[in-house]
């Protein structure tokens, strides 16, 4: 250990205003890093399948891929042939065109003329900091789209880590109005968060993006609220979200790690609610306070909400850690009892390829997978593609029910 004793007791005195002033400071920081990491346009570019992935994907044979790929009609992408035309790879919307056309995925009546398709808006909350919210939400987008679905993803934190890991510059590209913000303020907007919406370098996810500024709606809906007559606090969201839902298969929304006003609107916006949580005794005792802090403020607008309905709620363990002395199997078993059916039998392990991938901005689902890094790859992809699907069969339950 250091000998903290020979420290020089310098004087450390710090004011306000110089904490105010220290974020100049910074920002070369937070610069070098992302040109270091991020390598110039296009920043990040979708993965490259290859013909086993995209016959998995289809729950196809490399076979039959190959028979669908040489006759003759070519409705589906042929891909690309590489070294000396012996193998074939296929680039993301090749892929979700083939899910779409030659798997037996449920098609979803999005785009019909009718109008009348609604989409499913899922938000991910947890008041604990770092319990991979943003991970699984940017996950599940991508494994989405993998199952053919368009999805938008809104991120609400203003730390805007989703934005990030979705290729966007957070402090440079996005200012405080190209997020649901000025939406906040101004509920008359016409078509709602429509105009918010940015493409990726993800084909099928959009992103209506975060930024610090997200902050500011902590003071504006409250204010609100105490000088507007019937204004609807908990609701604007969701009415911002309204024309989108016909768009997109999936709205996905991911949250900041507490129950702020903001949050709020995601969990009363939503059709259904992915809570992830470390099996861990504090992130435990933590998603206790979440659902004891939302029945607290819930009481404000239960009287208006008597008809809401979740279509599930999913409490998802993540970071599981399976070693010796792990504590995954007592929480498991308190999260048991107290969540009941909630607790889905799906866990994302704890594995460095999801921490490495935050290194370079990116997700399990955009690393590609080299020999040495399969095994840990596929360990947390299959339980994410998994998870999806279980989430996409939930939903496809209810469009049928409702068709
Ligand atoms: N399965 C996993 N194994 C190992 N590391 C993981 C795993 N999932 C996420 N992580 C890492 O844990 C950290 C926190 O994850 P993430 O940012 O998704 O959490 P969060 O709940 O969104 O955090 P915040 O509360 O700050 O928004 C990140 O560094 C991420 O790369
Ligand atoms: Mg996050």
């Amino acid at each position: 250990m250091a000998n903290v004793g020979t420290l020089p007791m310098e004087d450390r005195k710090v004011s306000l205003r110089e904490v105010a002033e220290f974020a100049d400071n910074l920002e070369p920081f937070s610069d070098n890093l992302r040109e270091q990491i991020l390598a110039p346009r296009p920043r990040k570019v979708a993965p490259i399948y290859t013909i086993s992935e995209l016959a998995e994907m289809c729950s196809l044979t490399r076979q039959q891929i190959q028979y669908l790929v040489t006759r003759d009609d070519a409705s589906l992408p042929t891909g690309t042939l590489n070294g000396n035309g012996r193998s074939r790879t296929f680039t993301l919307p090749e892929v979700r065109a083939w899910v779409k056309m030659a798997s037996d995925v449920y098609q979803t009546r999005l785009g019909n003329e009718d109008g009348n398709f609604k989409g499913k808006v899922l938000t991910t909350a947890q008041l604990k900091g770092g319990s991979a919210k943003t991970t699984t939400t940017v996950c599940l987008a991508q494994a989405l789209t993998l199952l053919g679905r368009n999805v938008l993803l809104i991120d609400l934190d203003p730390q805007a880590s989703a934005s990030e890991l979705c290729g966007l510059y957070a402090e440079k590209e996005i200012s405080g109005e190209d997020t649901v913000l000025p939406y906040i303020y101004d509920h008359n907007i016409e078509g709602g968060l429509s105009g918010k919406v940015q493409s990726t370098y993800w084909d099928g996810l959009d992103i209506i993006p975060g930024h610090t500024f997200l902050y500011g709606a902590e003071f504006l809906l409250p204010a609100r609220q105490k000088t507007v007559q019937g204004y609807r606090f908990w609701a604007v969201l969701r009415q911002g979200l309204e024309p989108l839902r016909s768009q997109y298969d999936y709205i996905l929304i991911d949250t900041s790690p507490s129950l702020s006003y903001m949050n709020l609107n995601a969990l009363l916006a939503a059709d259904a609610l992915v809570m992830p949580m470390i099996p861990e005794n504090l992130d435990f005792i933590s998603s206790l306070a979440f659902w004891r802090l939302f029945s607290d403020v819930a009481e404000d607008f239960l009287p208006y909400e008597e008809d809401k309905v979740y279509e599930f709620i999913s409490i998802l363990l993540s970071k599981v850690d399976y070693g010796k002395t792990s504590s995954a199997p007592v929480v498991r078993q308190w999260a048991q009892s107290a969540y009941g059916r909630w607790l889905d039998p799906f866990e994302i392990p704890s594995s460095s390829v999801m921490s490495g991938g935050a290194l370079s901005f990116s997700t399990a689902l955009d690393v590609v997978s080299t020999h040495s890094t399969a095994k840990s790859l596929q360990r947390v992809r299959q339980p994410m593609m998994q998870y999806a699907r279980w989430l996409d069969d939930m939903f496809v339950k209810s469009w049928k029910e409702s068709a």
